[in-house]
């Protein structure tokens, strides 16, 4: 089957970086660049660290730019000492939440299992799951990347996902925050395993959007936008300046 067109999605993860300042900054740029440009063809996202939620909802209300956090616990309101539950992020204006991303693996152990329980909340919340998965180095010179993003991939997403409520993101460990990233074709190759799990899972698996991330920026974000399947990126680093994030935004004209 042809992939109908998905509308690239571009994803800004600033991670544990900011202040108030730089949410203002960075929120009131982008808007800014947004009017100049109201026919671009792709969704953005912005996901700020949990303490400027609040600020950044009240900055985007009325602009077509989506708030999304950063992750979520697995369950309801309850005794779970400096969590948040997926409703509150809803309650603070997030459409979006990164979920299983490769730091949260490794800084606080989450399983593929932790991230299917905290996707099934935020799907059920009402969120958008961008489950996130990637070998690290030493999967890929082993040669399991495949196995690996597979194997995350049926452990971390929810079986009633659809395309309204799932994005993947493949991000090799190693490509992100290092400036190195996989060859397009190696990339392509992952993109295309992961379409073809999605399309045998999922009546509509052909239009969940798979984002590629790990050190894009401004000058490699047209080759890799470009690539068969990539339907947008997840950008970490690069999203903490407007004009790079901006430059990947436009990358495709
Ligand atoms: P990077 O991070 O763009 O700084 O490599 C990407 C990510 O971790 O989402």
């Amino acid at each position: 089957m042809t992939t109908p067109a998905i509308r690239p999605l571009i994803a800004g993860n600033w991670k544990m970086n900011g202040s108030r300042e730089l949410t203002r900054t960075l929120i009131q740029d982008l808007k800014k660049e947004l009017v100049d440009r109201p026919s671009l063809d792709a969704d953005l996202l912005v996901c700020p660290p949990a303490p400027y939620l609040l600020l950044a909802a009240e900055m985007l209300s009325g602009s077509r730019i989506a708030l999304g956090a950063q992750d979520c616990h697995a369950l309801p309101p309850g005794a779970h000492t400096g969590d948040i539950s997926a409703g509150m992020l809803i309650d603070c204006g997030c459409s979006f939440v990164i979920l299983g991303h490769s730091e949260r693996r490794a800084d606080h152990g989450e399983t593929s299992e932790t991230v299917m329980e905290k996707a099934k909340a935020a799907i059920g919340a009402g969120l958008r799951a961008i489950v996130c998965v990637g070998e690290t180095l030493a999967q890929r010179e082993s040669g399991e990347t495949l196995k690996v993003v597979e194997s995350q991939l049926e452990g971390s997403v929810p079986a009633d996902a659809d395309a309204e409520n799932l994005v993947i993101a493949y991000e090799p460990v190693w490509a992100i925050g290092t400036g190195k990233t996989p060859t397009n074709t190696d990339i392509e190759t992952v993109h295309r395993h992961i379409r073809k799990l999605l399309t045998s899972w999922f009546s509509d698996g052909h239009q969940i959007r798979i984002l590629y991330g790990g050190s894009v920026k401004g000058a490699n974000a047209a080759e890799i936008l470009a690539v068969p399947e990539v339907n947008g990126a997840l950008v970490g680093g690069a999203s903490l300046k407007t004009t790079e994030f901006w430059a990947i935004a436009t990358a495709r004209g």
